[in-house]
């Protein structure tokens, strides 16, 4: 039976967290539509908020953080961002799935996973504690794992890459429509991360599920997502249908993460590391565009004016250079 997925849409989301400069936003400004039924992928380097965007849909990110703008409308549920105590509980994990980053990290270590497993289902009060079972050992047999052997398991016994699989698994077992994985194939090498994805893939086809993917690792979505949003500095910088994005970059963002990998670029002599470093919440520009200063077609306007999200055809991107070229 496949349920209708449900739409996601995040309306000028911003989440600051408590410094000592003060409250600095990690995410700003940020709108995007998770479509029903597609797989949208996040990508950015390291810092670029892409966790905190993550944290948000489940109205799980904790002080020093606050959301302090915005909103996230779950089809069926309502603002997720207004949610507090049982309501915000029950969501998580039985609405919304999710893995977060250093997901093989956050086993409980004193428990099986197969006891941490009745637990979760317990505390969501799903009377078919087998049919859970099952449907766990089902999930753990695809990710290439014998399924009774890991839910005898302790977290102990497993590797990162089990325990990263037994995250995805846990994420997609109560049947929530919307899934969010934060880096969910890091501890795998690339052969296991692209069947690892590939199951993530059939999984959401089957169940009819709205999926985000955040990954730093622009390949890895490449495979699996429908739209790609890009972030930089707490800013969605362009966004798009996946195939357009990566073989027609409008941001100069984008431009330089898709030079910078020899697999998309197709000759590793070709590939160019992208120069500098993204900045930091102390070191994000307060106006003006955020890349400013790694970008090659930096202009006087691009230190003053926040360039906008526009729409051009399909796609969303903020750049100064990009409306300046379409008006030429
Ligand atoms: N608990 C926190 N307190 C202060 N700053 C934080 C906290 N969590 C994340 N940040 C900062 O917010 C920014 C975005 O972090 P994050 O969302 O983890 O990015 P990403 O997942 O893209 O690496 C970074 O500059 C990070 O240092
Ligand atoms: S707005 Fe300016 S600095 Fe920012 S990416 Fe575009 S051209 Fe570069
Ligand atoms: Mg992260």
């Amino acid at each position: 039976m496949v349920k209708q997925a449900p739409g996601v849409r995040i309306d000028g989301l911003t989440v600051v967290y408590k410094t000592t400069a003060g409250e600095l936003p990690a995410v700003r400004g940020v709108s995007l539509e998770l479509r029903p039924g597609t797989i949208t992928g996040i990508v950015g380097e390291s810092g670029s908020g892409k966790s905190t965007l993550a944290l948000s849909l489940l109205n799980a990110v904790q002080p020093p953080g606050r959301i302090s703008a915005g909103s996230v409308e779950i089809d069926g549920l309502g603002n997720v961002a207004d949610f507090t105590g049982e309501k915000l509980r029950k969501a998580r994990g039985r609405h919304i799935g999710y893995v977060f980053q250093a997901a093989q990290n956050s086993l409980n270590p004193l428990k099986t996973v197969g006891k941490q497993l009745l637990d979760l289902g317990r505390s969501h009060e799903i009377e078919d504690l087998r049919g859970l079972v099952r449907d766990a050992k089902e999930l753990l047999a695809r990710m290439g794992l014998d399924g009774a052997r890991v839910l005898d398991s302790h977290q102990h016994e497993l590797s990162g890459g089990m325990r990263q699989r037994v995250g995805i698994m846990l994420a997609l077992v109560l049947n929530a429509h919307v899934v969010v994985l934060d880096e969910p194939t890091t501890a795998l090498d690339m052969i296991t991360q692209s069947n690892i994805l590939k199951i993530v893939r059939e999984v959401h086809a089957e169940r009819g599920l709205t999926t985000m993917v955040i990954t730093h690792d622009i390949g890895v979505v490449a495979e699996v997502a429908d739209r790609l949003a890009v972030m930089y500095g707490g800013r969605l910088v362009e966004q798009g249908p996946t195939r357009e994005v990566l073989g027609n970059p409008q941001h100069p963002y984008t431009q330089g993460l898709i030079r910078a990998i020899p697999r998309l670029v197709g000759d590793i002599d070709e590939a160019r590391a992208l120069p500098g470093r993204p900045p930091t919440l102390a070191t994000v520009p307060k106006q003006g565009c955020v890349f400013r200063e790694r970008c090659e077609l930096r202009m006087d306007v691009c230190d003053s004016e926040d360039p906008a999200a526009l729409a051009h055809g399909s796609r969303i991107v903020a750049c100064h250079a990009v409306t300046v070229k379409e008006h030429a």
